[in-house]
């Protein structure tokens, strides 16, 4: 079955591209579309029209072929056939028109796009930049300022704003088809205007200032670089020229490693939502969220919420949280409001929230949220009330950090309805959620949770039951080995830098100041009783927080903030911090991102190893929604397949010369390198 249907209604021929889910241009798609072209050359239609069938135009070139050996056409090619057809081809773009897809459109002579359709250029989040004619006809139809933002921000625009740039010719009204084919009619016997014969475009306002911004903004990725390269080629090279050079980048960028991780990070997303025995089940239905404490995590879910249109109880204690807890929701969605994120009028919002100081405001909730100070007693008290109160059939979830859930859900009489729902801060931006899944948690309660993210617009992630699930107890780990590289004598800067460098957007050190010194005292309090003899105490940061110095919100942690929130180095806090050293080896920067590196991924493969993430992949997806990880190099295991796993086991037995307590190699990890396997081979473990 060819992807690509050809009809002729009234002389106009009508080419559909029917590709499900997304009518991605594989390579059926593509030799259909050159077939349907050279058809409509040779048959008796005046004009034609390419519309996508299903809910959106298309969404690009077929990701999935990307890395292997490519089949002709390619779609440079095909955009070309299109472009020099001598009779007129109207793209009539509805739902999304991404990268290809929007190329496509570039290169028939005009287009027209129903109201709300998002249009973009988004190659550069997948490591390459738009390679059949994006770069070159885009600049040419909207000027280089506005191609350059939309290629280098990859964001999509709308239609009505194409409109007003040149992008599209015409927003259609009422049906698609209808629309379409009222536009062919109208533009019978019109020229096949061609945008690779407009005029080049002029250089931006202001290249250099751009150029350096962006530098500043990418830190480390590639590819918006070279996308704005490809783009100024469009101003001082001929048409056909620019297009040579832009596969020249194209084909540099497809052989790079970000690409490979960029990818990686792209398919990895969307397969976290693939859980184990979930097929078919179907969710709970969710209108009516209670939240449980209203604070830094409470305030942020309820505001999560109340952005994805559900109605929402808060409770708590006293009237001064819950004032302080409505406060800070209205901040919330004053930002939101201005970032364009609300939906609907922002009255019908304020209305859908409550809060309240009684748990019988949650007795017609569908799913409750608990977020109250992490401590197992006050937690299980809430879950007795909840369990009172809550209809049957209702989700009693905990946003705990820590804590174990399978306690928490033995605190009720339903513990198949109890869930860990675990966000992070701030709670209505970040984008992952951790669904920890207790022994007893009912397979449509997972489902729901599932659900409800992808309400939220947030990427879930399952988790299974330990201290600290995938993400924090896997950064308990690197951040200890951070820790020990200060107690030998480096310095907390010089890492944060090395880690900068190798993309996070803060050092760990510069994450403690944010966050506060004295919750990672109270986190080592906690788990004091139960540490090994050998493990070894950050005393550095005991005595930081003894001095006073809690991080950003009292001025002084770290980093000295007194002059900005930027902060700057402080011989005072070294000299405090070298009073605590044990000794004073000196770490190179590789040394000290491959030892961090190292404990995350050797942690990892044992969170694998026990289940508590399903694949490496889930693994990936965590570091880099919840912990900064940077995007392009995929996430920590595809970090380390890309190492080599060898080299990574090698490093853990070199370190563990020094520590053989902390460098235990974990057995999955040892079993790879053995057996000349990678994570991404148990990736390829497809979930039924
Ligand atoms: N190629 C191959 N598969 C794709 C794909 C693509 N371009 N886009 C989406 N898919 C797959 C997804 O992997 C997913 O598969 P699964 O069901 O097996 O997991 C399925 O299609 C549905 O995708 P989503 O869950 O993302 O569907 P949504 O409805 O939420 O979103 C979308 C649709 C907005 C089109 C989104 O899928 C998307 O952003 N896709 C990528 C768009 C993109 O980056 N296009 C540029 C490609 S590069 C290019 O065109 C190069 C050119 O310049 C030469
Ligand atoms: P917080 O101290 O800012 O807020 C807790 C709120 O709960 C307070 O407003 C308090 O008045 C209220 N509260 C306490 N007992 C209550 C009760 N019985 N009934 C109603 N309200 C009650 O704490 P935070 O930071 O919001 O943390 C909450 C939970 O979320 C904890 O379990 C924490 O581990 C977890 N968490 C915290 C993250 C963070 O970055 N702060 C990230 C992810 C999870």
């Amino acid at each position: 079955m060819t992807p690509i249907r050809y009809e002729l209604v009234d002389r106009i021929a009508v080419i559909t591209v029917a590709n499900p889910p997304v009518n991605a241009l594989s390579h059926a798609v593509r030799q259909g579309l050159v077939e349907a072209v050279l058809r409509f050359r040779k048959d008796d239609a005046d004009i034609a029209i390419i519309l996508g069938d299903g809910r959106l135009f298309i969404g690009g070139a077929d990701i999935s072929e990307f890395g292997k050996p490519l089949k002709a056409p390619s779609l440079p090619e095909v955009v070309s056939d299109i472009e020099a057809c001598p009779k007129p081809i109207i793209a009539a773009i509805h739902g999304t028109a991404l990268g290809g897809g929007l190329e496509v459109a570039l290169g028939c002579h005009y287009r027209l796009a129903m109201p709300g359709t998002k249009l973009g250029l988004p190659e550069v989040t997948l490591g390459i930049l738009p390679g059949a004619g994006g770069t070159q006809r885009t600049p040419r139809l909207v000027g280089f300022d506005a191609a350059a933002d939309m290629i280098t921000s990859s964001k999509p625009i709308l239609a009505e704003k194409a409109l007003e740039i040149g992008l599209v010719d015409r927003i259609g009204q009422g049906d698609l088809r209808d629309a379409a084919l009222a536009y062919a009619d109208d533009m019978r016997g019109a020229p096949a205007r061609q945008t690779g014969a407009m005029a080049a475009p002029v250089p931006g306002t202001d290249l250099a200032a751009r150029r350096t911004a962006l530098t500043k903004r990418i830190r480390g990725e590639v590819a918006p670089l070279v996308a704005l390269d490809a783009i100024e080629a469009s101003t001082r090279l001929s048409f056909r020229d620019g297009l040579a050079e832009e596969r020249r980048l194209f084909m540099h960028l497809m052989d790079t490693p970000q690409r490979a991780g960029l990818i990686h990070a792209f398919f990895s997303e969307r397969a976290v939502t693939k859980v184990d025995g979930l097929k078919g089940v179907a969710p709970r239905d969710i209108a009516h969220v209670g939240v449980i404490g209203g604070g830094t995590m409470g305030a942020g879910i309820a505001t999560a919420a109340l952005l994805a249109g559900l109605r929402v109880t808060l409770v708590e204690r006293d009237n001064a949280p819950a004032d302080r807890a409505r406060a800070t929701i209205g901040s919330n969605l004053d930002a939101a409001q201005k970032r364009g994120k609300l939906k609907g009028a922002r009255e019908s919002v304020d209305k859908a929230l409550n809060i309240a100081l009684d748990y019988e405001a949650l007795s017609d909730a569908d799913l409750i949220i608990e977020a109250v100070f992490e401590d197992m007693e006050v937690k299980r008290d809430v879950f007795q009330a909840l369990d009172n109160v809550a209809k049957a059939g209702a989700i009693l979830a905990t946003n705990t950090s820590y804590l174990d859930v399978n306690q928490i859900a033995q605190a009720t009489t339903r513990p198949q309805d109890v869930v860990g729902l675990h966000f992070f801060s701030p709670a209505h931006i970040m984008r992952l959620l951790e669904v920890v899944v207790a022994d007893q948690t009912a397979p449509d309660v997972t489902a729901t949770a599932f659900a409800l993210a992808k309400r939220l617009g947030k990427v879930a992630v399952r988790a299974g039951v330990c201290d600290g699930f995938i993400g924090n107890r896997i950064l308990s780990t690197y951040r200890a080995a951070a820790d020990h590289m200060v107690l030998d004598g480096a310095s907390p800067y010089d890492i944060d830098r090395a880690l900068r460098d190798f993309g996070f957007a803060m050092g760990p050190y510069q994450v403690s100041d944010l966050a506060g010194l004295d919750i990672g005292f109270a986190t080592r309090e906690r788990k004091a009783a139960n540490a090994h003899p050998r493990d070894r105490r950050p005393v550095f940061a005991d005595a930081l927080y003894h001095a006073g110095r809690l991080g950003q919100k009292a001025g002084r942690g770290y980093y000295d903030y007194s002059e900005d929130r930027k902060g700057r180095e402080d011989p005072e806090a070294l000299r405090i911090i070298a009073e605590a050293q044990t000794s004073q080896r000196s770490f190179s920067a590789d040394d000290m991102v491959r030892r961090y590196m190292a404990a995350m991924v050797n942690e990892a493969a044992k969170v694998v190893d026990e289940g508590i993430a399903a694949r490496p992949l889930d693994v990936d997806v965590v570091l880099l929604h919840g912990y900064g990880f940077p995007r392009w190099h995929g996430g920590p295991m595809h970090w380390a397949d890309a190492q080599g796993l060898e080299r990574v086991l090698q490093d853990i037995a070199r370190f563990a010369q020094d520590d053989d307590h902390f460098w235990q190699p974990a057995p999955l990890l040892t079993k790879l390198v053995a057996d000349g396997r990678s994570f991404a081979d148990l990736n390829r473990k497809e979930a039924p």
